[in-house]
């Protein structure tokens, strides 16, 4: 699938961005404000030191625009009138100056270019107790400081997990550099690179690097798949290459794919057999993700899935019911099903109970599911179960008196290989969900 055109973005925008005014509008009128006021964000910099961290753009900010390197910029939403972008292009000859601004969205904003940060003031809102300031304390200017009221922000967070049609082309965008990547990562592998040439690699391919990307790449050979996190990268390859976890994104506009596969580099062993028997469930689950769902039961549900496999590959001893029951089957798949994604790659509101607040419990015993909402269209959700040989879980179980429910040797035999996730963006709509990355991959 190609890339996606100005044209059709340009086409696409006007509807986004008078969703998000109804949502502004609404939110301001709750909070009993009469303008929106949201800063990009300032440079942060090491303690002691005049290193600054990379650049992080309020996802606030970039959901109206794709300003994504604009520190010191703001917006100024009032309902009823146009949008004011107040954009900083300062003179400096250290650091490449923005370019004007451009492209399919720009004609729908009063634009006004500033020269020094300071310059904003002038021309924000004149009553700053009418605003609501939504940003990270640091960006404040002047009297301008972010107030970041909680009844405007559970509004527009919770509201932020409905993407509009644009979004979802922006996240396909994303979809298809990641699942490109992927691609070139796997023949990696295969290749016998090490983890830091496979993520080079990717890092090629995507035309993205770690400033770019909306997370570290874990690109995990062998044992390190069963670290969820393994950032380690080693330079050298390993004397024999057994298996490849990688867990990658692209960014696209500010937003977020995140993806991840597992290889066998023998496709005719038992390891590649478990990969494809997590796949399958993997697929019955992205199945679910339907309006009405609700995502907590879709966890649980992929317990239960897991289970069967252990049980299917004679990792344990009881049956899946017990092994779910009794928290075996946790050892073995020690996170949340997935999270939203969009602006961010967890994105947020994943346990608002509605717009004006409140939390969604998680079910007992899985203190990492991210989100635990009901599912409804426009949502985008990842669907990424796991199954993992991890030392210290498994060490745990049999703290716990549960070491005969698993079948040891079956476990030795599998720990080389470090683990498996299978991780796909899938959007609920009112009927099929379309799953971006699946749909990506077929087309790479
Ligand atoms: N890449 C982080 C996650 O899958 O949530
Ligand atoms: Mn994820
Ligand atoms: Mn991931």
């Amino acid at each position: 699938m190609s890339s996606i055109s100005k044209s059709a973005l340009a086409a696409l925008y006007p509807q986004h961005l008078e969703i998000l005014q109804q949502r502004t509008a609404e939110a301001l009128q709750r909070g009993g404000f009469d303008h929106l006021v949201v800063p990009s964000g300032t440079l942060h910099y090491q303690f002691f030191d005049d290193r600054d961290y990379p650049y992080a753009v309020n996802p606030q900010f970039k959901h109206w625009a794709p300003l994504i390197r604009n520190p010191g910029s703001w917006l100024v939403v009032t309902p009823g009138r146009r949008p004011t972008l107040i954009y900083l292009q300062p003179f400096d000859y250290w650091h490449v100056v923005p370019e004007e601004p451009n492209g399919y969205w720009t004609e729908h904003f009063d634009i006004v270019v500033i020269r020094t940060p300071d310059e904003a003031q002038q021309h924000l809102p004149g009553d700053v107790a009418r605003c609501a300031i939504l940003g990270e304390p640091q960006s404040g200017i002047g009297e301008f400081a972010p107030n970041n009221p909680p009844t405007v922000i559970s509004y527009l967070e919770y509201h932020r997990a409905f993407k509009t049609p644009y979004e979802i082309a922006l996240m396909r965008e994303a979809s298809r550099i990641g699942a490109r990547a992927h691609r070139a990562a796997e023949r990696a592998f295969r290749g016998g690179a090490s983890e830091f040439g496979i993520h080079l690699v990717y890092c090629q391919a995507a035309l993205q690097d770690a400033n770019d990307l909306p997370y570290g790449n874990i690109v995990a050979l062998n044992e390190h798949g069963a670290v969820l996190h393994y950032m380690n990268r080693d330079r050298l390859p390993p004397k024999e290459t057994r298996s490849f976890l990688i867990d990658a994104g692209a960014s696209f506009n500010g937003y977020a794919s995140d993806i991840t596969r597992t290889y066998a580099f023998n496709r005719n062993g038992e390891f590649q057999a478990l990969i494809n028997a997590v796949d399958n469930a993997q697929q019955a689950m992205c199945a679910q993700v339907r309006a009405g769902f609700d995502y907590r039961q879709l966890h649980l549900d992929a317990h239960l899935a897991i289970a069967r496999i252990l049980h299917d590959f004679r990792l344990i001893n009881v049956t899946p019911e017990v092994a779910v029951e009794t928290g075996v089957s946790s050892a073995f798949f020690p996170h949340g099903i997935g999270h939203g994604i969009g602006l961010q790659v967890h994105d947020v509101a994943g346990f608002a109970e509605s717009d004006r607040g409140g939390t969604l419990p998680k079910p007992a015993g899985h203190p990492y599911l991210r989100l635990t909402r009901v599912l409804e269209p426009g949502m985008a959700v990842t669907i990424e179960p796991g199954l993992y040989f991890i030392d210290m879980l498994l060490e745990e179980l049999k703290d716990k008196g549960l070491g005969p429910s698993v079948n040891w040797d079956r476990v030795a035999a599998f720990k080389p290989f470090g683990g498996i996730r299978i991780e796909d963006d899938v959007v609920c709509t009112d009927g099929d969900p379309i799953n971006l990355t699946r749909e990506q991959f077929a087309a790479v």
